[in-house]
């Protein structure tokens, strides 16, 4: 009689033991590095925060970023991003001011187009007319942020053979008394190496990467106040302002000049930023409506107080910036990457929906974000080049004309012009 509660406790432990061990493989199971990320967008009226804090979570503490799969067949001559009007929740409707953010895959962290050679070779230009390492107005680090260059270059180094291995080398080799380690790449021929222990930091280190990819990176770290600080990075494309004016800056004032941002998304973009593991990046995207190629500073925002654009609205271009988080973890820098890709707004007059989606932006979102986009400069000429647009998309059967322009995404793949 005395054994049967010790035979019970045995059968309980066992039970417990099944369990856990089955809780183990089903946790694992559910997570599937292949997901496609939901390139349907949506509204984004939940916190968004919470869902990018969940993903952390889920992939654990210690969990490592794998490497990205390789593109072996890639073809730079006709390679491009992904539709990020439809990928990211970039344009939406209604559009108010929100993080509008979602896990990215690792793959998706650089992207290489058909035009890197122009991207490498514009910002080699502002580069160097800038006067490198002493101006300081594109490209600097503070000291603090010093190594976190150094582990940002090296991730790139990693990756891009990884994942664009017909565009670049690892340079990993023994000489004499020492190993080095480096990239080279193909496409400039240009060849990056060091004695191992020893690899470039700070803006060093930055002004490889931009000999690399066709991204700006903006880099950021927690203080011991608990606020994120801009502290360095390389950032040949603003388009409207400087990495001088901003550098040292916590995100409250970096973001002075965004309406709504330090009242609605301040408090959630710093605790993302300071949660984010290092394996769970995340990705989102800006975007405005500029009036040329000079994606270092664009002429519409040079223009006085009043100033008009001059060009055709067709000849406008939908500027998105599609940006990219991640968190190294040595140095536990926070890194942003922004890969601005601009459209003709002419290509786009027969994506279905899009006149639509961008007039009642335009027409219905809150004024002040319009007036930060610049719109004030352009949207009495665009208005009845979008309402045009629109009535040809109705007349040419494309759109119905009652169609919720919220659903634009329904259409991605099906634009008639590129
Ligand atoms: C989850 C993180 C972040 C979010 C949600 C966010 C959001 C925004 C938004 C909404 C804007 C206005 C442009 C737009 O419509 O998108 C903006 C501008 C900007 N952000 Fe962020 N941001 C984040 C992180 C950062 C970080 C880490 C930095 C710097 C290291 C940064 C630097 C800037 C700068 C320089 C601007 C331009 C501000 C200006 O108009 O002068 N942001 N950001």
């Amino acid at each position: 009689m005395d054994l049967i509660p010790f035979q019970y406790l045995g059968l309980a432990a066992l039970v417990v033991t099944v369990y856990l061990a089955l809780r183990v493989r089903w946790k694992h199971a559910g997570r599937n590095d292949n997901a496609p990320i939901d390139n349907k967008g949506g509204d984004d009226s939940s916190p968004a925060s919470k869902s990018i804090w969940h993903a952390n979570k889920e992939q654990g503490e210690e969990d490592v970023l794998r490497d990205p799969k390789p593109l072996l067949d890639f073809d730079l001559k006709t390679a491009k991003t992904r539709d990020y009007i439809y990928v990211n929740k970039t344009l939406r409707y209604p559009y108010y001011q929100t993080m509008a953010h979602q896990p990215m895959e690792i793959e998706n962290w650089i992207e290489i187009t058909s035009d890197y050679e122009w991207y490498l070779s514009e910002k080699k230009k502002v580069i160097e007319s800038e006067p490198v390492y002493q101006g300081k107005k594109v490209l600097d680090s503070l000291p603090e942020n010093d190594f976190a260059c150094q582990e940002l270059m090296e991730t790139v180094i990693d990756w891009l053979p990884k994942r664009y291995p017909t565009l670049f080398d690892r340079l990993l080799r023994a000489q004499d008394e020492g190993s080095y380690d480096g990239i080279f790449n193909r496409v400039t021929g240009e060849r990056f190496e060091w004695l191992e222990g020893h690899a470039p930091d700070g803006c060093k280190a930055l002004t490889i990467i931009s000999r690399l990819t066709e991204c700006d990176f903006l880099m950021a770290r927690e203080r011991e106040d608990g606020h994120v600080y801009f502290t360095g990075g390389l950032v040949a494309f603003p388009g409207f302002y400087l990495l001088s004016e901003k550098i040292d800056k916590p995100m409250a004032v970096v973001h002075a000049p965004v309406p709504q941002f330090n009242e609605k998304l301040l408090m959630s973009v710093e605790r993302t930023l300071k949660r984010m593991l290092p394996s769970a990046p995340f990705e989102r995207s800006s975007w405005e409506i500029v009036d040329d190629l000079n994606l270092y500073w664009h002429n519409i925002a040079l223009l006085p107080a009043g100033g008009k654009v001059s060009v055709d609205p067709g000849d406008l271009y939908l500027r998105i910036d599609r940006q990219t988080f991640r968190k190294l973890p040595k140095s536990r820098g926070i890194i942003f990457g922004v890969h601005p890709l601009v459209r003709k707004l002419e290509s786009l007059r027969r994506s279905p929906l899009l006149p639509a989606l961008l007039h009642k932006i335009h027409t219905e979102s809150s004024r002040d974000l319009m007036v930060y986009k610049g719109a004030e400069a352009y949207e009495a000429a665009l208005g009845p080049w979008l309402e045009e647009a629109m009535r040809e998309q109705v007349e040419s059967g494309l759109i119905g004309g009652t169609e919720n322009v919220g659903d634009f995404r329904e259409y991605a793949g099906q634009e008639r012009d590129e």
